[in-house]
């Protein structure tokens, strides 16, 4: 089996295939993702609510990142890898550099995520300029959540929608390599990935995206209180492997995200 690349993901998005991507913590949830056909596994910052119990992102460390990151390099053999940096781990360019090279270096990661506007564009250029894949995560930004006053759709005004647009476009012409878009209505995620030359991944950005992304503790049906977006797939299925082949088959024949599951404006 060969590892996937970033090639690999701009040649699906070219073919119109969407990209399937989830959220792993650990090497045995690497190893099922990966067998099932995962093609991006995401070490997300989640985890400090999902595996570690705290009520935010916000607590989460480099060391927290490097340790899960570690375990899932080791259960993959084919989807790329990508790592969260964690809350104010890119507050300047000296600092995110040297950050990412620690979750790639240390962690195994193949693609760092950060969340930003176009104040990150200097950050974003740095990396890019240093050989390190980038995904620039914009809408609902959870390390920003104390700042925002709780987890809400971003961009249903005229004006953060066309802000969001303006900072999409600025971080790719950074050298951003992927978007990621989070809770977003569907005609602005369909006008973002209209305008952009890089994939975008979305969770909770309807269906006219690159790429779907969920949060896998979500997607088995574990979490208390399960955002709309996401979907239980375990449900009806006998085993996780079997939930996991039915969200892989359901992004990429377009069944999911449906509407139910989607922010219309
Ligand atoms: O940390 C995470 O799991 C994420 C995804 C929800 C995209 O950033
Ligand atoms: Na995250």
């Amino acid at each position: 089996i060969k590892r996937l690349t970033l090639r690999d993901l701009q040649g699906l998005c070219e073919k119109q295939e969407p990209i399937v991507s989830l959220t792993a913590y650990d090497a045995t949830q690497a190893r099922l993702m990966d067998a099932a056909g995962v093609d991006l596994v995401l070490v997300g910052d989640s985890l400090g609510m999902v595996v570690l119990g705290y009520e935010t992102t916000v607590p989460v460390t480099m060391d927290d990142m490097i340790y899960h990151s570690r375990a899932v390099a080791r259960g993959l053999r084919r989807a790329l890898l990508m790592v969260d940096m964690p809350f104010m781990s890119y507050t300047s360019v000296d600092q995110a550099l040297g950050n990412a090279a620690r979750l790639m270096q240390e962690g195994g990661a193949q693609m760092v995520k950060l969340e930003g506007d176009a104040q990150q564009v200097a950050v974003v250029a740095a990396l890019a300029h240093q050989g390190v894949p980038v995904c620039a995560h914009l809408g609902l930004r959870p390390q920003s959540v104390h700042k925002l006053g709780g987890y809400r759709v971003q961009g249903r005004e005229a004006t953060a929608a066309r802000r969001m647009v303006e900072d999409a476009m600025a971080l790719q012409d950074a050298g951003a390599d992927l978007l990621l878009l989070e809770c977003v209505p569907s005609a602005l995620a369909a006008e973002i990935r209209t305008l952009a030359r890089i994939p975008v991944i979305g969770i909770g950005a309807g269906p006219q995206c690159d790429g779907q992304i969920l949060v896998v503790q979500d997607l088995l049906g574990m979490t208390d209180h399960a955002p709309r977006f996401t979907k239980n797939f375990l449900a009806g299925q006998p085993d996780i492997q079997a939930a996991l082949a039915a969200y892989v088959q359901a992004v990429k024949s377009g069944a999911f995200p449906a509407p139910e599951h989607s922010f219309l404006a």
